[in-house]
């Protein structure tokens, strides 16, 4: 039979499973530096496509050289981005969705079914009453989705006929470039995203958003919809979503929640009431990828009514009829092929249970206060945004008098060493380290390691 294995699947199988234990074992504590990408990598990435076959088992050595010389988030000192950190459950997940292969662009059976659910724990998990939804390559994918539902809403027959007039879409000036990326995609056009001034605390003001709104109908522009971002890339900052709720509902605007980061911290009772109005929303996104830990990719978009969802979607074409009386998954959902992702997020749920997932969304909390506060005692660093909402700390070295230029080699300097992974970030035009905590294997050593770190080589 062809493209068979060349030793016996349960070894070959058992040698990747050795790779995954040695791996986790790996991530359980940071290590001391980050490997070179060194000759033996240079050699296999520099052959040429190969046309004879060569032992699996062997194969699959090459590539946890790889992964070992790669940068891998899930390490617990890894700080930089907002990351996900491969929960194990999930990477496990993967490997069942991806051996089994449904195809979840029709109906799936039971895949569907669990798809459906795992949709509705998230939403409950994080207090949003979707009648639907579906998991997606990200935040990304999210917001363009649930914005099409939002541009068919405000211009009905758009998906059909183009959108002939002049639209706007409202957001903060700190709202992911997705966000911009959606209404580029949408035909709403870039130039129309009113990205309003935020306010004292980083957060998209709600009076703003109104006087925007109606100088816009005054002027014959339709609003396609509002962005709250609950949880801004930059700093965590949650925008006022009851006040945004008002502001739309007395207008009948559509309100988007962006809360690919930071909407898991509405299911835990130290931050939930910075989300107070998250269920008068249209719809939102959240990203089991970042703050519910699993591996990439597992977007979740959330929809309050179906229909509304259905409407900028369904399609019946002549490969793909709906024979079975039963919408499509892809009636809701952009992408057409798409691997199972909800299966991992399902069985993370049940593998741990809702309340230890609240409990590390605390932990991460509580780890961000602790960055912050070691920030403050010591003279030598800076925080640039005050005491975080949620997990993101940004904060400088203080040293010399081109502030920006010594940061952005210190954050050069501790990539160099690998003791701790940072990445630079600018906030109100200032170059800073931005880490952010979002993975469930840091501890509060790996915190003040950070801290004591850019001390170190600052000061060098
Ligand atoms: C608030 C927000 N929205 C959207 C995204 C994009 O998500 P993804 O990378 O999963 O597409 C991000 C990514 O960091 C984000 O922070």
């Amino acid at each position: 039979m062809p493209l068979r294995l060349d030793a016996p699947r349960e070894e070959v199988l058992a040698r990747a499973a050795a790779i995954v234990a040695d791996a986790w074992r790996s991530f359980d504590q940071f290590r001391p530096g980050q490997p070179p990408v060194d000759d033996f990598v240079r050699r296999l990435v520099e052959q040429g496509l190969p046309d004879a076959p060569a032992s699996a088992l062997e194969v699959l050595g090459d590539a946890a050289t790889v992964l070992d010389r790669s940068l891998a988030q899930t390490r617990p000192r890894f700080f930089a981005f907002v990351g996900s950190s491969g929960l194990e459950i999930g990477v496990l997940g993967d490997l069942l969705a991806s051996c089994y292969d449904v195809n979840l662009a029709a109906w799936a059976a039971a895949a569907t079914e669990v798809e459906e659910q795992a949709v509705r724990w998230v939403g409950e998990l994080v207090g949003f009453p979707a009648e639907t939804g579906a998991f997606t390559s990200g935040g990304t994918v999210s917001n363009v989705t649930a914005l099409a539902a939002a541009r068919e809403r405000a211009l009905p027959g758009s998906r059909r006929n183009g959108i002939g007039g002049p639209v706007a879409m409202y957001c903060s000036a700190e709202a992911h470039y997705s966000v911009v990326r959606a209404a580029e995609l949408l035909g709403i056009g870039s130039a129309n995203v009113r990205a309003l001034p935020i306010d004292g605390a980083r957060r998209l003001p709600p009076e703003a958003v109104a006087a925007a709104i109606d100088r816009d109908r005054a002027d014959g522009v339709v609003p396609v919809a509002v962005v709250a971002t609950a949880g801004t890339t930059l700093t965590g900052a949650v925008d006022p979503l009851d006040g945004l709720a008002d502001v739309c509902g007395e207008r009948g605007v559509w309100l988007h929640v962006d809360g690919a980061y930071g909407l898991p911290a509405a299911a835990v009772p130290e931050t939930a009431s910075l989300f107070a109005g998250l269920d008068r929303a249209d719809s939102a996104t959240v990203d089991a990828h970042k703050w519910l830990y699993l591996p990439k990719a597992c977007g979740v978009v959330l929809v309050r009514r179906r229909a509304e969802l259905a409407a900028a979607l369904q399609h019946e074409e002549a490969y793909f009829p709906h024979e079975r009386n039963e919408p499509h998954a892809v009636d809701i959902t952009l992408e057409y092929s798409r691997p199972f992702r909800a299966l991992k997020l399902w069985l993370a749920f049940r593998a741990h249970g809702a309340a230890a997932f609240r409990a590390a969304i605390g932990r991460n909390l509580r780890q961000a206060r602790l960055l912050y506060e070691e920030v403050a005692a010591r003279p030598e660093l800076e925080s640039l945004c005050g005491p975080p909402p949620l997990t993101i700390v940004p904060f400088r070295h203080v040293g010399g008098a081109d502030l920006d230029g010594h940061n952005a080699t210190l954050v050069r300097a501790l990539q160099e060493d690998g003791r701790v992974w940072v990445a630079p970030a600018r906030v109100d035009g200032q170059t800073c380290l931005r880490p952010c905590i979002v993975n469930f294997r840091t501890t509060d050593d790996d915190v003040r390691a950070l801290v004591d770190l850019a001390c170190e080589l600052g000061a060098r």
